[in-house]
């Protein structure tokens, strides 16, 4: 059933995989320049405890980099940087009601949703091609056309980077939020940089319902004239839509959405609509109202400008993109210069999306 071993292994080699003064430049989709004092690879949870056992890197500082889709450098980083490089994928279990498949953290999303639809245990379709790693997902709990991770989530493994324990976290103890986790968070109950994630495991509920509500996706339904389509379907669907609009980080460095969409008082949506009838915004449950950050970046005429070598997507306004050799502070002062034109005009502060180091 699985083209993988089913059981992922953890024999790591024999002793860690360091590097010191290490360029990040490949190592972040944006190509942004950094150098790590220390990188270590780690291949398994053994690595992990290994570093925590590490006389010098023990106490040390650390930084968890993924596929590195979802951060900003602005500087070097003195901070043990732990590449995450664990592998293997299989199914866990089958029951009436779900599929339950597991990713170890450094398996490429993309690949990773591609191959359970060929397995034939679909529901991660809306969430084809996002860039990064599976242990990456429940960090910043993606999200994209209708479907968030923590409604396909089921638990995960990590390793607590103090003790060296392996724990299994369920939903409640990621705290999950819109394109938030305890992964990000410090503070009581934040676990960035304290907890290493090493397996991710999702649910895909039986039988398969299309997740079809979402504009761009509708859009496709009447375009095709395909009224039912099935899993592979929404999945190509998916890819063409992200393709049209979104760079392809291999191409032009960028980390997808660099702001979040605000969401504002149904009192202060009325006011902007007062002044600008156009503002795209969707009602939420408890009576607030998501704006499209997109809508106000593009509204405030920054599409295609640029700071330096850092210049604001032409399709997508959300995305900042590197034009070739741009500079983290470019970006961030792009960034900047994009969030006080937005607060000048509608009083809305955007709020960034990946994590500035
Ligand atoms: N819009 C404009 N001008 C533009 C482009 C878009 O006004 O040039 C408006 C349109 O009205 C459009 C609206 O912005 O309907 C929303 O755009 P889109 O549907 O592309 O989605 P988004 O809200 O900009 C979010 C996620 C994306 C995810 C898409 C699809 C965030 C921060 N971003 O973008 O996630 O792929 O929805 O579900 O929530 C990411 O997080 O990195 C990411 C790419």
């Amino acid at each position: 059933m699985s083209e993988q071993p089913p059981a992922p292994s953890d024999a790591a080699p024999p002793a860690l995989d360091v590097q010191t003064r290490a360029s990040l430049r490949g190592f972040n989709t944006f190509g942004l320049p950094a150098v790590a004092a220390t990188l270590v690879r780690i291949a398994g949870e053994a690595d992990v405890r290994r570093v925590v056992d590490h006389p010098q890197y023990g106490r040390a500082p650390k930084f968890i980099l993924g596929g590195g889709s979802n951060v900003v450098f602005t500087r070097d980083v003195e901070a043990v940087v732990l590449k995450v490089e664990i592998r293997g994928r299989r199914l866990v279990a089958e029951t009436p009601e779900a599929w339950i498949v597991e990713a170890g953290a450094g398996e490429n999303w993309h690949e990773f949703v591609a191959w359970t639809l060929a397995q034939g245990w679909p529901g991660l379709e809306n969430l084809a091609l996002i860039p990064g790693t599976a242990g990456a997902a429940p960090v910043q709990n993606i999200g994209a056309y209708g479907v968030e991770l923590e409604e396909r989530f089921e638990s995960l493994d990590a390793v607590d980077l103090v003790t060296g324990r392996s724990v299994t976290l369920q939903a409640a103890a990621c705290r999950f939020g819109y394109r938030d986790s305890a992964f990000k968070q410090q503070g009581f109950g934040g676990l960035a940089g304290k907890s290493l994630i090493t397996r991710v495991r999702l649910r895909l509920p039986r039988p398969w319902r299309p997740v079809l509500g979402y504009l761009d996706l509708a859009r496709k339904r009447a375009e095709t004239g395909i009224d039912a389509p099935d899993p592979g379907t929404i999945f190509d669907w998916v890819c063409a839509i992200r393709r049209a609009k979104l760079p392809d980080p291999a191409v032009t460095g960028n980390a997808g959405s660099f702001f979040k969409n605000p969401v504002v008082s149904a009192e202060q949506c009325r006011d902007i609509i007062g002044r600008d009838p156009a503002l795209v915004h969707y009602p939420l449950a408890d009576g607030s109202f998501k704006l499209a950050a997109a809508w106000l970046i593009d509204a405030c005429g920054w599409k295609g400008k640029a700071v330096g070598r850092a210049a604001v997507h032409d399709k997508q306004p959300l995305v900042l993109v590197n034009r070739g050799g741009a500079s983290g502070a470019e970006v961030v002062t792009l960034a900047r210069a994009i969030q006080e034109s937005v607060y000048g005009r509608f009083g809305i502060r955007l709020e960034p999306e990946p994590v500035i180091v």
